[in-house]
């Protein structure tokens, strides 16, 4: 059935928009986080303010999403330890996470709350630490957005439906607050579609006209409250250009599955086997356990990881068509979809024009026993000599432990790894491995 914009927003918003018990739940715990936090401060002596920032304090968080972010501020010239101490007498039930400093993520009544040390600073111009910045953002946003919270939720929903939404290193996506600065910058959830369809690499947007800054991101806006931040710097051109395309095919045939795609069933043994069939191409999988580090340092090595290893492949003659990573329980994956994975014994070598007298002399003594040659071809000296891997199998897993790929990984590699080719991908029964094998093969936009 057809329905026409505003209806798929109206359906959209009563799914996603909170429901008044959830505000008034929302409200209560973050208030007794909040006085319980600065009571046992006190007790402890530290000046701290304790405050709800990020989507829960603006009204923005999406039906169902439990999700508290809570900062600890200290002066300046106290210690950030000290809140950290507090954070893990008021969390009974947490873990100890590190972004640019230590937080303690807990489960408090049912919510995920993110209890965050940072510095009270009085002017933005004068922040200690990244997260600093945060309070801020609260403060510029809460009077403006107010009004404009279903064309955030709108935006968010649509974002997290064509796979653009959040700005960790795994997504490369938007963040909330990206979203909401979007929001105020163009109007409407519309209008963010309508501009969004015409935006191109270098797009730039100033809401407060600081002008100047220097950043060469794909997407750039000014950061309100911290003119030398790009709210948009972890935003991949590719994300951004997956939003625009979606946006453009949105305004074109409006759908609700854009904001509500159907999930990608896990392949089965059947599907898998008819994939390989199709595509006649050699996939070759590297499995090993997944270091236990957050995902935003797994993922940016495991990308580094995957290069290299495509280069290491290429280097040796063969030809990738595509390849991807993932993660599922405690594994991780890298997959290279091979085009040309076997290779004839005999390669070969082109050296110098064959008048550079001392090149060439040079070229021969490196090359003794050629299977056939030297020969001249298009004025070059060219040897034909056996090469040492014709399987791309035998490459990698005779190379692999000679790559240098990055602290983590290197340690869990040397530890132990299995490598799968063809249909002995049909070993590994894993759901969360199948899904990213369906992901992978399909690879079509979430564009409806
Ligand atoms: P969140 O990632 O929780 O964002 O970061 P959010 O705005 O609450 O959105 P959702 O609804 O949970 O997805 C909390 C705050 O941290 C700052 C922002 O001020 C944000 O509101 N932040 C976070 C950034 O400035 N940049 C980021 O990349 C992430
Ligand atoms: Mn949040």
């Amino acid at each position: 059935m057809q329905h026409s914009l505003s209806e798929i927003q109206e359906v959209v918003l009563s799914q996603v928009r909170p429901k008044p018990a959830d505000r008034t739940r929302i409200e209560k715990t973050s208030t007794a986080i909040i006085t319980r936090v600065e009571k046992l401060a006190s007790e402890h002596g530290l000046h701290l303010q304790a405050m709800l920032v990020g989507s829960a304090a603006r009204g923005t968080w999406l039906s169902g999403d439990h999700d508290l972010d809570i900062f600890l501020a200290v002066p300046p010239e106290e210690d950030l330890a000290a809140a950290l101490d507090i954070a893990r007498i008021a969390a009974q039930d947490y873990e100890e996470k590190y972004a640019e400093h230590a937080y303690i993520h807990a489960r408090m009544d049912g919510f995920e709350v993110d209890l965050v040390p940072c510095y009270l600073v009085d002017d933005a111009a004068h922040l200690k630490s990244a997260v600093d910045r945060t309070p801020f953002h609260t403060r510029y946003l809460s009077r403006k957005i107010t009004g404009k919270e279903d064309d955030v939720l709108l935006l968010k929903q649509f974002m997290k439906g064509v796979n653009v939404y959040g700005s960790e290193l795994k997504v490369g996506g938007f963040s909330g607050y990206l979203t909401e600065l979007l929001v105020l910058c163009y109007g409407s959830f519309v209008e963010v579609l309508q501009a969004a369809s015409s935006w191109r690499p270098g797009k730039r947007l100033d809401l407060e006209g600081h002008g100047a800054g220097k950043h060469s991101d794909p997407l750039i806006v000014i950061d309100p409250v911290d003119p030398k931040r790009n709210v948009a710097a972890a935003l991949t051109l590719d994300k951004m250009l997956q939003f625009a395309v979606a946006a453009r095919s949105f305004l074109a045939g409006p759908k609700l599955d854009f904001f509500f795609p159907q999930p990608l069933p896990p392949l089965s043994d059947e599907e898998l086997i008819a994939e390989l069939d199709c595509r006649a191409t050699m996939p070759i999988l590297l499995e090993f356990s997944a270091p236990d580090v957050v995902e935003d340092v797994l993922y940016p090595q495991l990308r580094k990881a995957e290069s290299s290893i495509k280069a290491l492949l290429e280097r040796n003659g063969f030809c990738l068509l595509r390849s991807d990573v993932s993660t599922y329980r405690d594994r991780a994956v890298m997959l290279f979809e091979m085009q040309v994975w076997q290779l004839s014994k005999a390669s070969r070598r082109e050296g110098p024009p064959a008048w550079e007298a001392e090149h060439t002399a040079r070229f021969l003594a490196a090359h003794p026993s050629p299977l056939s040659g030297p020969y001249i071809c298009d004025g070059k000296m060219v040897v034909e000599e056996a090469r040492q891997y014709t399987s791309a199998r035998e490459l990698l897993s005779c190379q692999i432990e000679n790559l240098s790929l990055g602290k983590h990984l290197c340690a869990s590699i040397r530890e132990g790894h299995n490598i799968y080719v063809g249909q002995e991908l049909l070993g590994i029964k894993d759901d969360g491995f199948r899904s990213f094998l369906a992901h992978y093969f399909c690879a079509k936009l979430h564009i409806g």
